[in-house]
């Protein structure tokens, strides 16, 4: 049998990147899905190419009729709602606070905090009255630290795991489960929107993920089934983070020791003498 037999799922920025990848292996597993996406071609060929379980829908998560057509959508054309997944997001370099113009604040915020505010606010109507389910967000270890020249970015995701603590709170006595995941350093289209970029890219997070390696967006969806599904059924309020361990360390701490080491070893001192010079 497999893990997500039988269950129906939305799933935001459902047509790139983690989303897409998510779409493909909740369907692999068994789940019929609703792709919620503004690039109405990605999402249309991903449905196409998926077939019968899946339905592909242009809505924008900032705009509440868009998202409760999502959970109209997945109730209509497949009789349930069983799993949410608000994974919609935007990203981009603001610059710095001091700078950032007031358009910056509105939009990211706009895509990033109220299109999970309400993917979670339509799917716990629908899930409260009909035995519970699953609601996932993806936030991003943005959220757990402060982050120059994307403080807006850093402010959504943050607000994402609130929203998932108290949504969990308030969902917790209707069986809807309320989790989100912290990606670490993801190659994607968000990331990287060139080939050219995502090897450069891949090459950075690998760098700073102790495990060596970038993201991949499976690496995600992975987590996202894992939530999606029964296996956690004692699992909710929590910001799961897939990030390679790069939340575990301190980056600059890290490249300074890295760097002192190097020194050490070609035998120089942080100055640039040689080791033992007066
Ligand atoms: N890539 C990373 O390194 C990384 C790290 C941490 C968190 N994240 C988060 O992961 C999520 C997915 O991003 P990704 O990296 O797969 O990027 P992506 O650009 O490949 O996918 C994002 C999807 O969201 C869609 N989208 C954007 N605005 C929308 C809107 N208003 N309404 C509906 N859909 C919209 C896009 O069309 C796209 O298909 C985002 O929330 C992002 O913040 C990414």
């Amino acid at each position: 049998m497999a893990r997500l037999d039988g269950k129906v799922a939305v799933i935001t920025g459902g047509a790139s990147g983690i989303g897409e990848s998510a779409v493909r292996l909740f369907v692999a597993e068994g789940a019929r899905v609703v792709i919620g996406d503004v690039q109405e071609e990605r999402a249309r060929a991903l449905a196409a190419e998926l077939g019968s379980a899946t339905r592909a829908v242009v809505a924008d998560v900032r705009e509440d009729r868009a998202v409760a057509g999502l959970v109209a959508t997945a109730v209509d054309e497949f009789g349930a709602l069983d799993v949410m997944y608000n994974n919609a997001g935007v990203g981009m370099v603001e610059g710095e606070i001091a700078d950032a113009p007031e358009e910056t604040f509105d939009f990211v915020t706009a895509i990033n905090l109220k299109g999970v505010w309400l993917g979670i606010k339509h799917a716990a109507r629908r899930m409260r009255e009909h035995g519970g389910g699953a609601i996932i967000s993806t936030a991003s270890v943005a959220g757990l630290h402060g982050f120059e020249r994307q403080a807006v970015y850093a402010m959504t995701k943050a607000g994402v795991i609130s929203l998932t603590r108290s949504a969990a709170a308030e969902g917790g006595p209707h069986g809807i489960r309320v989790n989100c995941i912290c990606p670490g350093g993801i190659v994607t289209p968000l990331s990287a929107p060139s080939p050219r970029a995502a090897e450069i890219v891949a090459e950075r997070f690998a760098d700073i993920h102790p495990l060596g390696r970038a993201g991949q967006p499976i690496d995600i969806a992975q987590a996202a089934l894992w939530l999606a599904g029964d296996e956690s059924s004692l699992v909710t309020g929590q910001a799961i983070v897939v990030d390679g361990g790069w939340s575990s360390v301190d980056a600059r701490w890290q490249r300074l020791i890295g760097q002192m080491s190097d020194r050490n070893r070609a035998g120089v001192r942080p100055d640039g003498a040689p080791l033992g010079a007066e």
